[in-house]
C-alpha cells in the first residue's frame, strides 16, 4: 500500500513510538493547564483586530470554541496518532478553510499553543535537562504535524478551486461565444415574430402558434442570460438588505400554478445581511422556480427563515418527490438537471452567487420533498 500523507509527514519529522509514549506520559502533567492555555489562545485572537473578525459571532462563540480546543489538546496528548487522527484534524482544518480564515493566523495561533505548552513542560522536569529536551522535541514534532495538516487542507481547497476554475474557464469561453452568437438570430426571430403577429391576428390557431414560438424564444433567451451570468461573475453591488424584501420580489417574479401554495415564514424577524439585491433575487427566483416545478399543480412551497449566531438561514422547502441520491452528489454542478426543459444552470449559478456572498447552500433531504438551505452571513 502506498504511504499516506500522514505517514509521510511523520516519517519526515521522525515522529515515532518514542514520541507517542512521551506525549502520553506528558498528558497528566499538561492536562490541568488546558483551560488556561485555551484562555490565552482566544485572548490573543480577540486582541488582534484581523483575527477577531473571523469570529463572526463575536465573543459569544468563544465559550464553545474553548471546549473544542480543550478536546483538541486532549487528543493531541492521548492519540492514537493514526489515519483517523489525520482525518479528524483535516476536518477541523476544513472548518477554518470554510470560514475563510486567512492562513497566517494559523501560524500565529499555533505559536501561542506551542508556547503555552512549552511553559508547562519546561517547569515539569527540574534537574533533568536531557529528559526535558527529548520531551520538548516530541511536543514540537506533533505541533508541527498539526500545522502541516492545517496547511494541507488549505492546499486541498486551492487545488480543487484551481481545477474548478480551469474547467469553468474552458467551459466559459465556449459558452460565452455560443451565447453571443445565438443572441443575434434570436433577436431577428423576435422582430419577425412581432411583424407576423399583426398579420395573423384574425387567425386564432395561427396566433396561438406565434405565441408559443414567442414563449420558446423567451426560454432560449433566459438560458443564454443564465449562461452568460455564470461566466461573467458580475461584481457584487453590496448594500444592507432586508431579506424579506428580496424574497417578496423573487416570489413575485416566478410563475406558479394557481393552486400551488407559496408561503413565506419568519421573514420579518431575521437580521439584515449585506449583499447584492439583484443577484440574491436571482438566487431565490431560481430556487423558488425549481421548488414550484417540483411541487406541481397542487403542491406547497415554503420559505422558512431563521437566524443563528452570525448567519441567516433560508430554507426553501417543497412538497415534491425530493432529489435522488445519485443526483444529490452533483446537484450544484453546471449542466446537471432533472427537468425536461432546463439545461441545469440554475443551481450552479445559485451556489456561485451564494458563495461569493460568503455563504453556503446545501441540500437537506427530508421525509417528503426537498429542502435547500441558504446560509448567509448577517451584516456586521
Ligand atoms: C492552532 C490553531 C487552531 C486550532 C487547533 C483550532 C481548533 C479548532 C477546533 C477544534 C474547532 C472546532 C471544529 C469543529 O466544529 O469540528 C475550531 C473551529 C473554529 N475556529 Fe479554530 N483553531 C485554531 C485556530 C483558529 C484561529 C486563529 C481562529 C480565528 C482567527 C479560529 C476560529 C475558529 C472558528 C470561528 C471556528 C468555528 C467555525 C464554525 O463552527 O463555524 N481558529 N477551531
Amino acid at each position: 500500500m502506498p504511504e499516506s500523507i500522514f505517514e509521510e509527514l511523520k516519517r519526515y519529522v521522525g515522529f515515532d513510538e518514542a514520541d507517542e509514549a512521551a506525549l502520553r506520559a506528558l498528558h497528566p502533567l499538561v492536562q490541568p493547564h488546558f483551560v488556561a492555555i485555551a484562555e490565552i489562545f482566544y485572548q490573543r485572537i480577540l486582541e488582534n483586530d484581523g483575527a477577531r473578525k473571523v469570529l463572526v459571532e463575536g465573543e459569544s462563540m468563544v465559550g464553545r470554541l474553548k471546549v473544542s480546543l480543550i478536546a483538541w489538546m486532549e487528543r493531541l496528548f492521548s492519540g492514537p496518532w493514526d489515519e483517523a487522527y489525520f482525518e479528524l484534524r483535516s476536518r477541523i482544518g476544513r472548518v477554518h478553510v470554510r470560514i475563510n480564515m486567512p492562513q497566517h493566523y494559523m501560524f500565529g495561533a499555533m505559536n501561542v499553543m506551542r508556547r503555552g505548552l512549552a511553559d508547562v513542560v519546561d517547569r515539569g522536569f527540574p534537574g533533568d535537562p536531557e529528559r526535558l529536551s527529548a520531551v520538548r522535541r516530541s511536543v514540537n514534532k506533533i505541533i508541527d504535524l498539526e500545522l502541516a495538516i492545517m496547511l494541507h487542507t488549505y492546499r486541498e481547497d486551492l487545488l480543487s478551486a484551481q481545477a474548478r476554475s480551469e474547467r469553468l474557464a474552458t467551459f466559459g469561453q465556449l459558452v460565452g461565444s455560443i451565447g453571443h452568437e445565438l443572441r443575434n438570430p434570436l433577436g431577428v426571430m423576435e422582430t419577425s415574430l412581432y411583424i407576423l403577429k399583426s398579420r395573423v391576428k384574425d387567425d386564432e390557431r395561427g396566433l396561438k402558434h406565434v405565441e408559443r414560438i414567442g414563449e420558446q424564444l423567451g426560454i432560449a433567451n433566459n438560458i443564454i442570460t443564465d449562461l452568460l451570468d455564470m461566466i461573467r461573475d458580475r461584481p457584487l453591488a453590496r448594500e444592507r438588505l432586508a431579506l424579506a424584501q428580496v424574497l417578496k420580489q423573487a416570489a413575485g417574479a416566478v410563475q406558479k400554478p394557481e393552486r400551488c401554495r407559496l408561503e413565506l415564514e419568519g421573514l420579518g424577524d431575521v437580521p439584515a445581511i449585506e449583499g447584492d439585491a439583484g443577484q440574491l433575487r436571482q438566487v431565490f427566483v431560481n430556487l423558488l422556480d425549481n421548488a414550484i416545478h417540483a411541487a406541481g399543480e397542487d403542491g406547497r412551497v415554503a420559505v422558512v427563515a431563521s437566524a443563528d449566531g452570525g448567519f441567516v438561514n433560508l430554507a426553501v422547502e417543497d412538497s415534491g418527490p425530493g432529489v435522488d441520491e445519485a443526483t444529490r452528489r452533483r446537484l450544484f454542478e453546471p449542466l446537471i438537471t432533472t427537468k425536461h426543459k432546463g439545461v441545469g444552470l440554475g443551481l450552479a449559478l445559485v451556489k456561485r452567487i451564494v458563495e461569493r456572498h460568503g455563504g453556503t447552500i446545501a441540500y437537506e433531504p427530508r421525509n417528503a420533498g426537498a429542502r435547500f438551505v441558504v446560509r448567509l452571513p448577517r451584516a456586521r
